[in-house]
Parts: C-alpha cells; structure tokens; sequence
C-alpha cells in the first residue's frame, strides 16, 4: 500500500474554535496513529492581513497549545510555524510562475475576504492559494485533511502540481488528495446557519471558542438559533432549517452518531432539549482541551522548543526536495 504523507496548515490569526477542531484537529489527531504528518502553524499565510506583530507571536504559540492540547504528540508529528522554513516562500514563488491568473480569479474565498475593494487588498492575500500549494508540495504531500471551505484551495494545489509535472516532463508531485470529514466538514455560524462558523465574525456568540468556559458554552448555545418548532422527524424537514441542522449535526458529531439517529433520539422534542443535551457534551469534550491550551501557554519554553525542533525536521524534507525542484526548473 502507498504509504501517506499528510499535510496541513492552520492559521495562527486568534483562538481556535470548534469549526477548526472538528473540521481539522480531530482528524489531524486520527491521523497520526497510522501516518506521517506535518502539521504547520501558517504566519506567512496570517500576514496577508495586517498582524500586530505582538499578537502575531503570541497567536503563533496559542495555535501550538492547540494542537497539542487536541492531541497531536510532537515526537510523532512534526510540528512547526512556516516562517521558520525558508523554502515554502522559494517554491511559493517559483508555483507563482506555474499558476495562471485566470485560475486565481476563481477563487471564492479572495473574493470573500477582499470583499468589495478589491483594489485595496494585499497581493498576498491574492496569490495566498499558491502559497498554500507550496505548502503541501514542498513535502510532497500525498493526502491533505482540511474543512470544506479549503476544498477549492486544494484542487488548485492539484491543477498546479499537474501543470509543474507537464511543463517540465517529470513527475516530481504526486497529486495530493483532499481528506474532508464526511459528516460535518463545515460547522456553521451558531447565529446564521448560511454561514461558516469563523474568527473573524464580529459576534462571539456565532461561535464555540476551544478556551470557553461551561458558563460561556451553556449561555452560547442558549442563545444559538434554532426553531420555533419541535425537532422535526425527517431529514428532508430540516433542508429549510439551516440553524436546526447545524446543532444536530454538531452534537450527532460530537456523540459519534449519526444524523438520522440523533432525529430519531429527538423527534417531536424542543430544542431546549437538543440545547442542553448539545451543552453538555461539549463541555465535556471541549473543557479539558480549553484547560489544556491554558497550561501549555504557561511554559513557553516548552512551545518553542517543539516548534523549533519542528523547524529543523521540517527543514531536512524541504531542503532536499527543494533541490531537487530547482535543478528540475534549470537553476544551478
Ligand atoms: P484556517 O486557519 O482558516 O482553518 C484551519 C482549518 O480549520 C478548518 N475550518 C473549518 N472546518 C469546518 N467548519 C468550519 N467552520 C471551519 N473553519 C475552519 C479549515 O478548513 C482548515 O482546515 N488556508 C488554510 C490554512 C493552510 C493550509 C495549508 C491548509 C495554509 N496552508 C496547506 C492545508 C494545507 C486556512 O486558512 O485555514
């Protein structure tokens, strides 16, 4: 069987929450058990909008505490911040030369951010997908587990890697695959159930923080959309119901179950109940891991000397097929 090389990347741009940890962390953690993994904090990525550089380096050790605090061991998983490795921005700009403009003018996630003046918007922040194509290639990644609003970033990476081997007649990248979660690949906005659960929403109750208290967890759900209905029995009842499908989805995650058992566990019943069950359970599970950054963030030492040693692992895989790369581009 063709062993795996996983890949990913999280951006260290404020406390991570519980899209990032359903949607990434919990399969980054799945992962490593029977894999070889690379996981990366992105602060080049973090700079295509502006950072404070002191909330920049304290953003980059709390995004460490996740990741450990969510399981991933630094003795099996490498573990790093991209900046420290001076090869993604080389191959960044050298993929730059291989992606066509009109490839990054699709990408909805740039139209999102930059929103309505464009023109005001960082170069980075445009060519940001190529940045996270070198990413994945620099290692030769093979299989990449991301939330679903990263899908279209990563079939780029794809058409990139193909475009590469084509030009220059040799199969350096192996065309990596996306690793999306098949039940709950996009937690959405605990306010608005057409929106993606995220940092940047200005309210904090749209979302679960992984350093919530259970006081913060109970009045956030509390307070979550719902319906003015009892739970409804059938999936199809909840197409119209973006809210509803969102904490049931949440919670049949969470309890390792399924959507359709959970309706049937909870048909007919309001959602209060749904609510505190939902509470619960992820004070349960959310807790400890909040606990967890907290008492990782006090010994700072600790953090660098992960991502440091994280660096220099990183930099052997990166330094050799950077080479390697080069010579294959025509460099000396
Ligand atoms: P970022 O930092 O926005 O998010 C980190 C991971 O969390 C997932 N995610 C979600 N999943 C489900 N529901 C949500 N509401 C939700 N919000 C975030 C994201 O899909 C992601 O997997 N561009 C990437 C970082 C990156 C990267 C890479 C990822 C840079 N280079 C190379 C993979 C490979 C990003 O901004 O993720």
């Amino acid at each position: 069987m063709e062993k795996k090389l996983v890949f990913s990347g999280v951006q260290p741009t404020g406390s991570l929450h519980l899209g990032n940890y359903l949607g990434a962390l919990k399969n980054f953690v799945d992962l490593q058990k029977n894999n070889e993994c690379i996981y990366c904090v992105v602060d080049l990525h973090a700079i295509t909008v502006f950072q404070d550089p002191k909330e920049l380096r304290d953003n980059i050790l709390e995004t460490t505490a996740a990741f450990l605090a969510s399981g991933l061991d630094h003795k099996k998983s490498i573990i790093f911040n991209q900046s420290s490795v001076s090869g993604h921005a080389e191959l960044a700009w050298i993929l730059n030369c291989v992606a066509r403009i009109g490839w990054l003018n699709r990408m909805t996630q740039f139209k999102d951010k930059a929103g309505k003046d464009r023109e005001k918007a960082s170069v980075g922040l445009y060519i940001y997908p190529n940045l996270m194509a070198a990413d994945i290639l620099l290692y030769k990644s093979t299989h990449v587990p991301v939330g679903a609003d990263q899908k279209q970033h990563l079939e780029l990476c794809r058409d990139i890697a193909q475009r590469f081997n084509n030009d220059f007649k040799k199969n350096i990248f192996p065309i990596p695959e996306p690793l999306i979660q098949k039940n709950i690949s996009r937690v959405m906005s605990l306010r608005d159930g057409t929106k993606k659960m995220s940092k940047s929403d200005e309210s904090s109750y749209s979302r679960i923080d992984l350093k919530d208290s259970a006081d913060e967890i109970v009045k956030k759900i509390k307070k979550a959309k719902s319906d003015s209905l009892p739970i409804p029995e059938s999936l199809s009842e909840l197409d119209s119901k973006p809210e509803a499908l969102n904490l049931l989805n949440i919670y049949s995650d969470l309890n390792k179950s399924t959507l359709e058992k959970t309706l049937n566990e909870m048909k007919g019943k309001d959602y209060s109940y749904l609510k505190n069950k939902l509470s619960e359970i992820l004070i349960e599970i959310i807790c400890p891991i909040g606990k967890k950054i907290t008492q990782f963030l006090d010994d700072k030492t600790f953090l660098e000397k992960v991502i440091n040693e994280g660096s220099e692992k990183a930099n052997k895989i990166a330094q050799k097929n950077l080479k390697e790369i080069k010579n294959t581009v025509g460099f000396l």
